[in-house]
């Protein structure tokens, strides 16, 4: 085995490949080149690191500094300077921005400090095109422990005991769901992988997927070990190929290394991983649709009961978890569902990844403990407002999600507290508005976006999606009526309660938390023509 004395680790998520994070690498590895330092420097290209607002990210092991928004002319001073003379280079350091100083090492920056990674736990610190690295750090030891010592009821009640609840939206008890797909009759059963990921602003699973493929492999053997199926699928979305290309790759290596396929390490259990590409439609996300998206048929959703665990693909049981959940799984063997359930709060345990977006300073992924105040998320891990505006909301659950207004920033994140106001976790999207955003405006996008995702085949989403989206284009021209609050109130009323899916029931929950929060900002637009964050086109005696 060879020893470097130093790794470069180059961040390679989607956003740091649009940066131009290639060039970064063949740069610095030129100049590892002309100063022949191949023997005691490797270059590792990894997954997403999270700090993506300061991407290309570049850090430098052992002492792990980090460099950011790295050009491909820094390649030089990184090598000469650091490399060669162990001299950090400070003219690329992030620097904090509430105290302006340079902090040198990764470890320090509240941004990673605040932490606990477990989902995350090998994105952007291992080579995801390398298995052996995957290994390294206890990949598929979880997978051999199941086969090797657990029976398949064990394996469940370690995921129950655990508490861990899906990521994917629902918030649904993981450990039931495995314990109803594997008791559900049938011989032929399948695992499918949600990758759909088609909310705006998240990245978390396309993070996982494109940074650490074999944890998600690994558990969705795991899962075919505890219900009895051997096959699973991934659906991910085909606006995500390098997550595809990263799957593809750890699907074969796994393969070639007896770690899927037939017989796996010696046990008798054969399982096979294989990938569906969707095109990248909102609805396929929802379970049902999924599953006829995957058969071959339009991503249309039906309805439940029967529900996936009974009668899935082609009819069969099937267990269908989000990339995050599946990825939170190989530590949770490992380490004891006691040890999962040690982190987060009565009912909502563990860890969640938030996509931290809008008028944050720090924007990019984190991975926190369920229960930690919102406030916390926001001023230290978040860096605070873009130029010391005023928070004026906190958006979660994406366009089917409410709001949380700058008074309850103390909120504890986790299922029960967003509930109770009003909104969800949902995915993991937080997106930060400050003083002048105009929540009605921002409304009218979600609705339409829902508009343009529905699938069209109840009404209620198809036609109530696109009054909504009218009365509001009209409210936002400064052309809204009195009598427009209400019929906005019973249009809610009536999608939420009829619509077939979760698309639609929910379609209502940005505009009912915008009322609940800011009629009265609601109600200078339709009554005053005024829009008080001058956002909206208004009509005379309005703001522009
Ligand atoms: C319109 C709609 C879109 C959805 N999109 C996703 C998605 O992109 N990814 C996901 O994991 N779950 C999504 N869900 C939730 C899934 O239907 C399902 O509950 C989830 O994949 C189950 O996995 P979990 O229990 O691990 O969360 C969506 C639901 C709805 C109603």
């Amino acid at each position: 085995m060879h020893y470097y004395r130093a790794h470069v680790l180059v961040c390679a998520g989607s956003t740091c490949v649009t940066s131009g994070c290639h060039a970064v690498k063949e740069a610095i590895l030129e100049g590892i080149k002309r100063h022949q330092l191949e023997e005691e420097i490797k270059v590792v290209e990894t997954g997403c690191m999270g700090f993506c607002e300061l991407g290309p990210l570049v850090v430098v092991y052992p002492e792990g500094v980090m460099y950011c928004r790295v050009k491909a002319e820094d390649a030089a001073v990184i090598v000469n300077e650091h490399l060669l003379k162990g001299r950090i280079v400070k003219q690329l350091l992030y620097q904090d921005p509430n105290t302006r100083k340079p902090v040198p090492l990764m470890k320090d920056l509240h941004f990673l400090s605040k932490q606990t990674k477990i989902a995350m736990r090998n994105a952007g610190l291992i080579n995801p095109k390398d298995i052996e690295e995957y290994i390294a750090g206890e990949g598929y030891f979880a997978l051999a422990k199941v086969l090797s010592s657990m029976s398949p009821e064990e394996v469940i009640l370690e995921i129950k005991k655990s508490g861990l609840r899906g990521r994917g939206g629902a918030g649904f008890p993981t450990g039931l769901k495995w314990e109803f797909t594997a008791k559900a009759r049938g011989t032929q059963k399948y695992v499918v992988c949600n990758g759909d990921e088609g909310v705006p602003g998240v990245f978390m699973d396309r993070s996982i997927l494109e940074g650490d493929p074999h944890s998600v492999i690994e558990a969705m053997a795991i899962a075919g070990y505890a219900l009895g199926a051997d096959q699973g699928y991934i659906y991910v979305r085909a606006e995500y190929p390098l997550a595809v290309e990263k799957l593809r790759h750890a699907i074969n290596q796994a393969s070639e290394y007896g770690l899927l396929g037939e017989n796996i390490l010696g046990s008798g259990f054969n399982f096979n991983v294989n990938i569906r590409v969707g095109a990248g439609a909102f609805v396929c996300g929802e379970e049902t649709a999924l599953l006829a998206s995957i058969e071959g048929r339009r991503g249309e959703p039906r309805p439940r009961p029967p529900f996936p665990a009974n009668e899935g693909l082609w009819g069969k049981p099937t267990l269908i978890n989000n990339v995050e959940t599946f990825s939170s799984i190989p530590p949770i063997i490992l380490k004891g569902g006691q040890w999962y359930a040690s982190m987060g709060t009565e009912k909502s345990k563990g860890t969640k990844v938030f996509a931290l977006t809008g008028k944050i300073n720090n924007t990019g992924l984190i991975e926190v403990p369920m229960g930690i105040p919102l406030k916390e998320i926001i001023f230290d891990i978040g860096g605070g407002i873009v130029n010391n505006k005023k928070l004026k909301a906190v958006q979660t659950g994406g366009p089917t999600g409410g709001f949380i207004p700058a008074e309850h920033i103390n909120v504890s994140m986790d299922y029960e507290s967003l509930d109770e106001l009003g909104t969800q976790i949902g995915s993991g999207s937080l997106t930060v508005l400050d003083e002048d955003t105009c929540v009605v405006d921002l409304v009218k996008f979600f609705v339409q976006f829902c508009h343009e995702e529905s699938c069209g085949k109840c009404a209620p989403c198809r036609i109530g999606t696109k009054r909504m989206l009218e009365i509001l284009e009209r409210i936002t021209r400064g052309e809204g009526k009195e009598e427009d609050i209400e019929a906005l109130e019973k249009l809610c009323d009536y999608i939420k309660n009829t619509a077939l899916c979760g698309l639609g029931q929910a379609a209502p929950n940005p505009v009912l938390s915008m009322l609940r929060y800011f009629r009265p900002e609601f109600e200078a637009h339709v009554r005053d023509k005024h829009c008080p964050a001058s956002v909206c086109a208004l009509a005379e005696g309005g703001v522009r």
